[in-house]
């Protein structure tokens, strides 16, 4: 019998990097990559195959049926937030068809194999849209099912993908003669802004965070593009790792919904620059307000309320908002720069 592998789509991204490396320290399947460009050699030593193109090409993801037995899938391709508004049309295809082809693929992957594939999607924040900053002040903690009507392609890309797993996992195919759903373990989780002190983001709109504390750490000045007052939940990356690896390794049984929120903190990007100034006191950060980027924050939540991942699944953060900060970010960037 073939072993099980795993499947990393958007393997070279932000969550794609410290996930391999768990991944490959936990040891227990081998890794199989797809991404449009081939992964940093820190990277690709520790993947057992790497295929380098598209989730839009089907008859790639033919051939890596064809070769592999999968049986857990993460699929982090995916165009972010600002990126898409520049490219509606290229966002819709890269973000819901080829989540389509990959909820495809493990559909097909599981009938071939008579075991479920798990599939792990990261969705965001992003599939809510708050109408007005009034909303948003009372709205605070938001829950999986309120405000979820992004303004943004991301978004609705994101909240229809969430949607369409859910229709692999509960009603794929409900009318024909042989029950055929339930094959893709369909499971969901909203990330807020993730920051990685690893790699900087391109393309998304919570970037603001992240690059404050990278040009900080590279001695250069950064103009932040929302308002001081701005706020959204963040997230330090190995949280954000730790959260996909325990959600995929938990029975079924015990998850109550396909989609969950997760939150860490949730500090102002004034509370954001204070902390880098700290860290790093000849820091040159100012605000230089780009009202339709603003625009975009300002429809995301304040908070969110992720009472059921804690509930179902044990979610628990390690990394507070002083944490991410004086245990992870600012030591591991400051040694990535000046190390
Ligand atoms: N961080 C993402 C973005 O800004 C949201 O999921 O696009």
């Amino acid at each position: 019998m073939r072993k099980p592998v795993v499947v990393i789509t958007g393997a070279g991204g932000e969550i794609g990097h410290g996930l391999i490396e768990q991944l490959a320290a936990d040891g227990s399947r081998p890794i199989i990559t797809l991404d449009v460009a081939p992964l940093e050699a820190s990277l690709a030593t520790h993947v057992a195959r790497e295929f380098t193109g598209s989730i839009l090409d089907r008859s790639l993801l033919e051939r890596i049926h064809s070769e592999f037995e999968v049986d857990l899938v993460f699929h982090l391709a995916a165009l972010l937030s600002t990126r898409s508004e520049f490219s509606p049309v290229m966002a819709h295809e890269v973000n819901v068809e080829g989540t389509l082809n990959l909820l495809e693929f493990a559909q097909h992957e599981a009938e071939s194999h008579g075991r479920p594939v798990t599939f792990l999607y990261p969705s965001s924040i992003a599939a809510y849209g708050l109408p007005s900053l009034e909303a948003k002040a009372q709205a605070g903690r938001v829950k999986e099912h309120e405000w979820t009507h992004p303004t943004t392609m991301y978004g609705c890309n994101k909240l229809y993908c969430e949607q369409l797993g859910e229709y692999y996992a509960r009603h794929y195919k409900q009318l024909s003669a042989e029950p055929m759903s339930g094959r893709v373990d369909f499971r969901a989780v909203r990330f807020p802004g993730l920051i990685s002190a690893v790699t900087v983001p391109s393309g998304g709109t919570s970037d603001y965070a992240p690059e404050m504390i990278h040009a900080a750490a590279r001695g250069e000045a950064y103009a932040c593009f929302v308002r001081p007052d701005a706020q959204i939940p963040f997230m330090a990356m190995p949280d954000g790792v730790d959260a996909l690896l325990k959600l995929a390794a938990t029975p079924s049984e015990s998850l109550t919904q396909t989609t969950y929120n997760l939150g860490a903190f949730a500090p102002t990007a004034d509370e954001v620059r204070r902390e880098v100034v700290q860290a790093f006191p000849s820091a040159q950060l100012s605000f230089e307000v780009d009202t339709k980027r603003q625009g975009i924050v300002d429809s995301w939540p304040a908070d969110v309320d992720d009472t059921a991942a804690r509930r179902d699944w044990g979610f628990a953060p390690k990394y507070d908002f002083e944490h991410a900060f004086r245990d992870y970010l600012i030591p591991t960037i400051r040694n990535r720069y000046q190390g």
